[in-house]
């Protein structure tokens, strides 16, 4: 009886209480799938430190909650994508994944993301897929497509009277896509290709590619390469004997966060990307003062990407106060929203890539000046997107 009787009284007392739907709201989980290791090490580093640096700028919250980090390197290793997506999702439960840099990587991740409906921020791979054919609504990009990035260049080669192009990169499907983009433009405006070639994927052997560009003799060359890779054939191409012969002309990721190992070897050379040093704008001169405080480097174009891939979720997050669950509303408000990034303000496409000005910049005493503006506002033509 009086067991009893204390048992009733225990429940009166809950009862009194005032309701509380979660009594105790869990942090939202963000799950980094990055490379940490290998020739794209630097670009998984910056993603990650400048993405919290948009979280602590939040209050290091997300729509008022706490924010759990996780994180797996997935070293750019196409074979081991899946696994190390689904060690985020079953293992960690995490609410987002951002990831990755590799666009191989990525469309393995996307697949996954599309599967099991996580909602999957790209910070960086290109893969034109990810927002093209395979589009999802959860599924959001906050970089660029490689059509994008390469697109913009055709026409800036062939308004400098160059009329054959060799071309050059990994053969993978970041390098293919990006070289593809600017094929297709360069040829619309008349120019030719006399020779495509491929090294292996990550390979850093450049010297008998350069042998056989010398015996070519074109007009000008475009290659794609990116992190480590990047610094290597740019300081062989000016050991070759090439640099001021043959002008040298790539998307932005062969001088970003390269510059300081390049050295004067990339002095000239002309690049596109949605970045660029000497914006001098009031966002991007606080954002880069923060980054240089925090992180005692300057910012490349990766960390802009891992900071807005941030804003954009504060701005989903904040619309159901960090309740994750609640995915339509989450994602309605990243489709809308407008990203105050420090490349320039942008929205995003409803393939859900961003619609963006491509910068044409000039590597000069260390820095990618910006020289002006290549395409204004271009969307990606994401085909066989169906949303
Ligand atoms: C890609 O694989 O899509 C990729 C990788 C590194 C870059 C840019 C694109 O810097």
């Amino acid at each position: 009886m009086r067991n009893g009787l204390r048992w009733v009284s225990a429940a009166m007392v809950l009862s009194a209480l005032p309701f509380v739907s979660h009594a105790v709201e869990s942090g939202v989980k963000v799950g980094f799938m990055l490379p940490y290791s290998g020739t794209y090490a630097a670009l998984g580093s910056a993603i990650t430190n400048a993405f919290k640096m948009a979280i602590n700028e939040n209050g290091g919250k997300l729509g008022g909650r706490d924010v759990v980090y996780y994180a797996v390197d997935d070293a750019s290793d196409p074979s081991k994508a899946v696994s190390n997506a689904n060690r985020l999702i079953k293992r960690d439960d995490v609410d987002v994944i951002v990831g990755t840099v590799h666009s191989g990587v990525a469309v393995a991740l996307a697949k996954v993301a599309k599967e099991s409906g996580t909602l999957l921020i790209v910070p960086n791979a290109g893969a034109n897929e990810v927002t093209g054919v395979m589009c999802a609504p959860n599924i959001f990009r906050t970089s660029f497509s490689n059509w994008q990035t390469s697109y913009a260049m055709g026409n800036v080669v062939a308004g400098h009277k160059h009329k054959k192009v060799v071309t050059v990169t990994w053969k993978y499907a970041g390098g293919i896509q990006q070289i593809e983009g600017f094929k297709e433009s360069f040829e619309k405006s008349g120019g030719e290709i006399i020779k495509e070639m491929y090294v292996p994927f990550p390979n850093v052997e450049f010297q008998s590619f350069l042998t056989e560009i010398a015996g070519l003799k074109p007009d000008a060359v475009y290659v794609f390469f990116a992190g480590g890779g990047a610094v290597k054939f740019v300081k062989d191409y000016a050991a070759a004997g090439l640099k001021g012969k043959i002008p040298l002309y790539s998307p932005g990721f062969l001088t970003d966060g390269t510059l300081e190992a390049q050295g004067t070897d990339a002095d000239g050379i002309l690049t596109t990307l949605h970045y660029a040093d000497g914006l001098n704008t009031p966002r991007d001169n606080a954002f880069r003062a923060a980054y240089a405080r925090d992180f005692k480097m300057e910012p490349d174009v990766y960390a802009v990407q891992g900071y807005d891939a941030a804003q954009l979720l504060i701005a989903g997050a904040k619309a159901t106060r960090g309740d994750m669950s609640k995915k339509s509303a989450v994602i309605a408000a990243m489709e809308s929203a407008t990203i105050d990034s420090p490349r320039g303000a942008f929205t995003i496409s409803k393939a859900h890539n961003p619609v963006q000005d491509i910068y044409l910049r000039k590597v000069e005493g260390g820095h990618n000046t910006v020289v002006g503006v290549a395409a204004k506002a271009l969307e990606d033509p994401a085909p066989g997107c169906k949303m």
